[in-house]
């Protein structure tokens, strides 16, 4: 792909992606956080569901797993992931189409998707990356549809903050000081989606988790 956005990877470093997913399931208690938002987004038979940064695609591969007469497309700026991806989906004989980004123009029309989720990625993305990628999802939200972010939200205590701090440390603090303050809903309203709430957190060993659902009428 010619002109990319900048974009940080997985585990920060391209050589750690391999590492990736034993990271999420012993130390993020992904299990945990990711079923919450499933729960939260109650996908429906025949939904059109969008993981907007699906990563090494296991979110997508549970909502498969949940509700297998779903249309699953996940979509990642990092070629490397998404051949982790495949893999993972082509060993489970699962059917999810699977788009790399350039990070700019989601590769969808207008109003195609029931249900928008998507699990630990905008704590990558700067405050104007965030926006622009919330307006680009809001775009490909059906009339009626939902958003659902799992992201690190403010932490509810000491411990959750020394957890996060960890991670800004590896992730940055420039990109994750949106997380740390709790404004990603404030950026949901402000691309247009409604009913904007937490619904959700996890406490994790690297901070909190929130769990964000907005609907676009
Ligand atoms: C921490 S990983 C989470 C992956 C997956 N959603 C999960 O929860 O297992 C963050 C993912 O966001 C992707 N990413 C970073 N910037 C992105 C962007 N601008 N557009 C789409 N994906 C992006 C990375 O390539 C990576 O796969």
């Amino acid at each position: 792909m010619g002109n990319k956005e900048q974009y940080i990877p997985a585990a920060k470093y391209s050589i750690l992606t391999d590492l990736f997913d034993p990271f999420m399931k012993y130390i993020m208690r992904e299990e945990k956080f990711k079923n919450e938002l499933l729960d939260e987004a109650k996908i429906q038979k025949r939904d059109t569901v969008l993981d907007f940064g699906c990563g090494t695609g296991t979110l997508s591969i549970m909502v498969k797993d949940k509700v297998m007469d779903t249309i699953v497309h996940g979509v990642d700026i990092d070629p490397k992931v998404l051949k982790i991806a495949k893999n993972k989906i082509d060993n489970k004989g699962l059917s999810i189409d699977l788009k790399e980004f350039d990070g700019i123009n989601l590769p969808y029309e207008n109003n195609v998707f029931d249900k928008v989720i998507s699990s630990l990625v905008f704590h990558h993305l700067v405050r104007e990356q965030k926006v622009k990628m919330l307006k680009e999802l809001y775009r490909v939200t059906k009339q009626g549809g939902e958003i659902h972010i799992a992201d690190f939200g403010k932490p509810q205590n000491l411990t959750m903050r020394a957890g996060f701090f960890i991670i800004q440390l590896f992730d940055g603090f420039n990109n994750t000081k949106d997380n740390l303050i709790g404004t990603i809903p404030s950026f949901m309203e402000h691309v247009g989606y409604k009913n904007v709430k937490e619904v959700q957190r996890v406490m994790t060993i690297l901070g909190t988790i929130s769990i964000y659902s907005g609907t676009k009428f």
